[in-house]
């Protein structure tokens, strides 16, 4: 893990209409050349989860470094092309992709779909019939690993709607036996997002390695085992990177690859999620019986992270540095959950001050909403500034 300071201008923020999402570019790639390096000593490939933020901008960085893309609809497949994503370094995911969608999909010619039912992979070789295409597809399989992490972002776990159970395996090798336009390249793996432990990956290499020996044992062999994101952040350290040394290490220690077999990885978060500071003004001081609240232009329309999953985001007042008191930090919509923070320290805060919401580049932007009818959030990048 590495220390990377966002950098902060606060007499220009002021001068802008607020709130809008900051991007600090040097940050970015400074954790992209550090993801290159680490993933490059063991040849890994990454496919960038575009869900986590699909700004153009930030996307052009992230495939100016040769990195792939995971996406969960054509419109993120349509951004990711336009973004100079090559096609061929792009992979499909998602419970519940539309025919429309898949039939979009194949006249581009990704890479791969990562499927999670029979019903799917039926629907993807019926249409790839029509239009006379080959379909590559990685099973996602449901690994049951607990990912320690908020219950609305575990996606691994026996009662999980994602993926396919290993009891159905079987059923999937007769299927796929029948479907002549179904190619098998690999088997896919996600248990959830911001995990912190890292015994949780220790366990799923594990558990992959079981997966990969039933799958030889039917005469399968793999070209590809893709093991999904996950890594977590320190939301309360947004200046730290994640650990990607260790990260990988723990893959190359533990996952048994075969000869000439790709392992492949879809992190999102851990990309973009601390490049990115939600920018607020304050708009007024109100004092309650026991609470000082802070009322900020900023809404849970902007950053729902901490109103879906009582996520934690450090908050800062950028232009004071008076004395130190307790504040509550709420948004102006019509929702009492419309709440960034609560009893937090800040010194003494005004109407017109800077708030940073920091820790956002990832699942902020991408997730604001009109809710009141509000306006969406704009960008801002440090290089423009
Ligand atoms: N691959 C698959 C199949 C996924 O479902 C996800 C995230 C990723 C990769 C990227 O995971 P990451 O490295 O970002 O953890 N909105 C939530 C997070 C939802 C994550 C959904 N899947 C949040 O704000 O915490």
């Amino acid at each position: 893990m590495k220390v990377i300071h966002n950098k902060y201008n606060p007499a220009k923020f002021k001068e802008l209409p607020t709130p809008f999402y900051y991007y600090d570019l040097e940050v970015l790639k400074a954790t992209l050349d550090i993801i290159k390096e680490e993933s490059d000593k063991f040849g890994y490939k990454i496919h960038y989860a575009v869900k986590a933020n699909s700004n153009p901008k930030i996307l052009e960085i992230i495939s100016s470094y040769g990195f792939g893309a995971d996406c969960v609809s054509w419109n993120e497949i349509a951004r990711a092309v336009e973004t100079r994503f090559k096609p061929e370094e792009i992979v499909f995911a998602g419970v519940g992709k539309s025919d429309r969608e898949i039939e979009a999909a194949l006249k581009s010619d990704i890479y791969c779909f990562n499927c999670e039912s029979i019903p799917e992979i039926e629907v993807i070789d019926s249409i790839a019939t029509r239009l006379k295409k080959n379909a590559r597809i990685a099973l996602r399989i449901n690994p049951y690993i607990e990912a320690f992490t908020h219950k609305y972002i575990t996606t691994g776990i026996e009662e999980s709607k994602f993926g396919i159970n290993t009891w159905e395996l079987n059923e999937v090798i007769r299927c796929l036996e029948r479907l002549n336009k179904i190619k098998l390249i690999g088997i896919h793996f996600h248990i959830g997002s911001q995990v912190t432990r890292m015994s949780v990956f220790k366990s799923l290499c594990t558990r992959i390695n079981e997966i990969q020996n039933w799958f030889n044992s039917h005469h399968i062999d793999l070209d590809i085992i893709n093991v999904g994101g996950g890594l977590g952040i320190d939301y309360e350290n947004p200046d730290k990177t994640a650990d990607f040394r260790e990260y990988f290490s723990i893959f190359n220690e533990l996952i048994d690859l075969r000869h000439g077999q790709e392992l492949h990885f879809e992190p999102g978060r851990s990309v973009t999620g601390q490049c990115g500071t939600l920018i607020s003004k304050v708009l007024y001081i109100k004092n309650s019986s026991n609470t000082r609240f802070a009322i900020i232009d900023a809404g849970m329309t902007d950053l729902i992270r901490p109103a879906l999953y009582q996520a934690f985001h450090k908050i800062e007042n950028l232009t004071s540095d008076g004395d130190l008191y307790r504040y509550d930090v709420v948004g102006p919509v019509c929702e009492s959950s419309d709440t960034f923070g609560k009893y937090i320290e800040l010194p003494e805060t005004k109407r017109g001050d800077i708030i940073a919401i920091r820790s956002a580049g990832a699942y902020g932007e991408v997730m604001a909403s009109r809710y009141n009818l509000r306006d969406l959030p704009s960008s801002v990048f440090s290089d423009e500034i």
